[in-house]
């Protein structure tokens, strides 16, 4: 079995020193990887992000993150996430990566995402510059995530981003904001080109789980959502080997089938 670890919205501050790296002690018994939804910090200063990149460094499982709209705040989103790279950490945005674990091969394809709605009350291009460019950027993120599935030949792939895809995880937040928590546009990138799971944040008041219209399962892994350190989604795959470490795993993981 495939074991991922998933937490959003972490929103470290130099003031949140050695919280997590508690939090996340004895990680590697119960996941192989650990993925990070966005929103690590919480104004985009790097200090912030040393403060995350400290946390995270000589970790016992491999980190995968992306970054959110407040690790964006003060326009220095390279440095962010430059930081967090020299304390090993996989920035995605756009692109993927492929990690081999004793369950198999899990390959991670991870961008920001961006807003604008879902379908019946979505954004488009259409107007004002502004507009245009809000919608655009939506677009391009979207197949840039859909390129990078494309690329992956893993037998577990999934879908890291910090915006949502569909409206079912936000349920919990007010309507009226949806348009600014996510975008259909990612949910038809993931279905086009195939995932088995789709990973994201943002919505701190939404819901755990949900489904794409292709149905690709969806977990909102906000910690406020998810009211742990992390939680652990397993893939059952067709390549399993018998792994002594993972027998007699405690639960709660979330295991879907594969292969
Ligand atoms: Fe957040
Ligand atoms: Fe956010």
């Amino acid at each position: 079995m495939i074991r991922v670890a998933a937490v959003g919205d972490l929103h470290v501050g130099p003031d949140s020193a050695g919280a997590l790296r508690e939090q996340l002690s004895g990680i590697h018994e119960r996941a192989d990887v650990l993925l990070i939804a966005g929103d690590l910090t919480k104004g985009g200063e790097p200090e912030e992000a040393e403060a995350l990149a400290l946390e995270l460094e000589g970790l016992s499982v491999r980190v995968v993150a992306v970054l959110g709209n407040h690790d964006h705040h003060a326009d220095r989103p390279a440095e962010i996430a430059g930081l967090l790279r020299e304390a090993g950490v996989a920035v995605l945005e756009g692109d993927a990566v492929r990690i081999d674990t004793p369950g198999g091969s899990l390959g991670v394809a991870g961008v920001k995402g961006f807003g604008g709605g879902f379908s019946g009350a979505s954004g488009a291009e259409f107007g004002e510059p502004e507009m245009k460019a809000f919608i655009r950027h939506t677009k391009e993120r979207s197949e840039a995530l859909g390129s990078a599935l494309a690329s992956l030949r893993t037998d577990v792939r999934v879908a890291l981003m910090h915006y949502a895809p569909i409206r079912e995880t936000l349920q919990g937040e007010p309507p009226e904001i949806f348009p600014f928590l996510g975008s259909y546009l990612l949910a038809e990138a993931v279905d086009r080109s195939g995932a088995d799971l789709v990973i994201h944040g943002h919505a701190h008041r939404g819901t755990e789980h949900g489904v794409t219209p292709g149905g690709v399962n969806v977990r909102n892994v906000a910690q406020t959502v998810i009211r742990q350190a992390y939680a652990v989604y397993g893939f059952e795959t067709a390549t399993r080997r018998r792994d002594p470490a993972t027998s007699g795993r405690r639960p709660p993981v979330q295991s879907f089938r594969r292969g």
